[in-house]
């Protein structure tokens, strides 16, 4: 569904729902990371797009008084209640901890949104590695840049939303998520550097290639632990090396350094300096519309991440072996598994034209192999949050 059908929606649900129109309409998009996996926190390269599936926000004052910024939604039967006059601390329901993140982030800035009604609605596969908690993140603060007129700089915005998950979701995550919520582009991929925070649009415009993104069904959860457990080891690596982050180690010197490492740690640091290297090499590819080279650094991606940095599962490894299968003769250039892991998306580069035979095998082999269903949906490059009303 386009964002403007998908807003019109949204501004009726509001309206039902709250017996009124919508003074506020707000929307920021999930994303697919390309490629450049686990490599923002070791302030590397990642290149994500942002998604035409969005976290929507609808919203009014309330028709009393009151400083609670009350939200309900249609996926989550519990609503959320931000009471904004009393210092924001994290609370159940589990889901309101993002914008309750994001609303304390503002109020420290002394950007305070007051009594709000809010009707939320997504359309970003939850759990599936597409960023639906930094949609709903950015879709908060986009609202509250929009109540109070505060508008605040892009970067400040991504990492303000970044730090609520940190400390009100608990997932030490990197920055890839936020910034592309926040700064996608129609048509482009968004290559960021994690260290200097500069990004570079790469346009991706060749009608004859497109994305697809197959969704395992299988719920990945980064609160587990895992997360943070790689992150520590990336930061174990780095210490033994001797450098501020794994974006300054290189291949030679972990080579040197493997008799010193733990034998996961080393592997863990060599997925992650490989990464980092193949996502600048993407880059140069996608803008050269080398599309088998591209594809060909995906499915090298994928295997680091499947033996070297052990986040992938068995229903990811069964739809990119099935990808290898179908092949570049069948229109599939590269697979690989997309965002954190354990769970959630694949990502295919494949031929335009070879789309619904694709979808058609992939669905049904993937079936075969693990009983389950793939939920299979292609995205071109979408734009960052927006604000639709007023
Ligand atoms: C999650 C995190 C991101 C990033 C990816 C892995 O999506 O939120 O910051 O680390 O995992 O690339």
């Amino acid at each position: 569904m386009n964002l403007e059908k998908l807003a019109a929606q949204v501004a009726q649900e509001f309206s039902q729902n709250y017996k009124r129109p919508p003074r506020w309409l707000v929307a920021a998009p999930g994303r697919v990371n390309v490629i450049g996996e686990h490599t923002d926190y070791n302030n590397g390269y990642v290149l994500p797009m942002a998604i035409e599936y969005y976290a929507v926000m609808a919203a009014d004052r309330p028709t009393g008084d009151g400083a609670v910024v009350g939200i309900r939604s249609t996926a989550q039967t519990e609503p959320a209640h931000i009471d904004t006059a009393a210092p924001i601390t994290p609370g159940p329901p589990r889901w309101s901890n993002y914008p309750r993140g994001v609303a304390a982030g503002f109020i420290a800035r002394g950007l305070n949104p007051g009594g709000l009604e809010v009707w939320l609605h997504s359309t970003v596969p939850l759990g599936g590695g597409l960023s639906s908690s930094a949609a709903l993140e950015v879709c908060t603060a986009t609202l509250i840049e929009a109540v109070t007129g505060g508008k605040i700089e892009p970067v400040e915005k991504a990492l303000l939303c970044q730090k609520a998950e940190h400390e009100f979701a608990g997932v030490p995550c990197g920055i890839m998520d936020q910034f592309v919520s926040v700064m996608g582009r129609e048509g482009h991929l968004l290559l960021l550097d994690c260290r200097s925070r500069q990004t570079e649009l790469v346009p991706m415009r060749d009608p004859s290639v497109e994305l697809l993104m197959a969704n395992t069904n299988v719920h990945h959860e980064l609160g587990s632990g895992q997360y943070a457990r790689r992150r520590a080891q990336c930061e174990a690596a780095a210490k033994i090396l001797g450098v501020p982050s794994l974006r300054e180690a290189s291949a030679a010197a972990l080579e040197q350094a493997k008799s010193r490492m733990d034998g996961e740690v080393f592997r863990r640091a060599r997925h992650v300096i490989g990464e980092i290297e193949r996502t600048v090499q993407a880059a140069g590819a996608i803008r050269a519309s080398n599309w088998e080279l591209v594809g060909r650094l995906m499915y090298a991606s994928h295997s680091s991440l499947r033996d070297d940095y052990q986040v992938s599962c068995a229903e990811l490894d069964a739809l990119v072996e099935i990808a290898q299968s179908i092949g570049l003769s069948g229109g599939i250039y590269g697979c690989r598994m997309t965002g954190g892991g354990f769970g959630g998306c694949a990502v295919a580069l494949v031929k335009s034209d070879s789309v619904a035979a694709i979808t058609k095998t992939l669905a049904a082999d993937y079936k075969k192999k693990t009983g389950r269903e793939a939920t299979i949906f292609g995205s071109r490059p979408a734009a960052g949050a927006t604000v639709l009303k007023p």
